[in-house]
């Protein structure tokens, strides 16, 4: 499925996209920050592409000025978030496009597509410790907090604090409906 909003294309990842990809995954402000590791080739991109980003409801950020993906958003379930009306959104931009609200535009049609598309009923966001970006973008779209937890990061090898907060279907219509 394809997803549009003013300035992006939202796309499935293809193996074609890992040039793309290692542009932005090999620096360090990146990746740690959503829990994986700095990306060390474009083979390296191309296998998490295929092992990884091209699961189901994960989205290349795609710039409709120059057609390149330049970060990937998506829906995922995990243990702490595993009925079948729940998922959780996670996101990364490449470092040049920092600072523009891509991230939140990107966003703001995932929730559309998640609570009307796939009909879920709760959105969880969450962010490590020290992110204060990821937190703005989860404050600018109008999560709520709901609690801070150790977890250990698995692909890291390393314990954080994570800040998880909420959108449910009945925030979202007040707010976007
Ligand atoms: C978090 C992230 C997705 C934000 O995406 P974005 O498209 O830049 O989002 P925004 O443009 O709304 O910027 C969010 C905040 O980042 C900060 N920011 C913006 N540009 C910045 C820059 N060049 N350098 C440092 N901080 C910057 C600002 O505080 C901004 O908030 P504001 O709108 O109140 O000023 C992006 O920084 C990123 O990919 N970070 C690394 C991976 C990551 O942390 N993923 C999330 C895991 S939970």
């Amino acid at each position: 499925m394809t997803l549009e909003t003013e300035r992006l294309i939202l796309r499935p990842w293809e193996e074609e996209d890992a040039e793309e990809c290692y542009r932005y995954a090999r620096d360090p402000r990146v990746g740690p920050a959503a829990g994986w590791p700095v990306h060390q080739s474009a083979e390296e991109s191309r296998r998490v592409i295929r092992d990884v980003l091209m699961g189901p409801e994960i989205y290349a950020i795609v710039l409709k000025e120059t057609g390149k993906p330049v970060g990937s958003i998506g829906l995922h379930r995990n243990d702490q978030v595993s009925g079948d009306d729940e998922m959780e959104l996670g996101y990364w931009i490449g470092v040049p496009y920092w600072g523009q609200g891509l991230v939140p535009e990107a966003a703001r049609e995932m929730l559309r597509h998640a609570f009307l598309d796939l009909g879920l009923n709760r959105v969880w966001c969450a962010y490590f410790d020290g992110n204060e970006k990821s937190k703005r973008v989860q404050e600018k779209l109008g999560f709520r907090y709901q609690r801070t937890e150790n977890i250990s990061v698995q692909q890291l090898g390393e314990m954080r604090r994570d800040h998880v907060s909420l959108m449910t279907r009945e925030d979202w219509e007040r707010m976007y409906g």
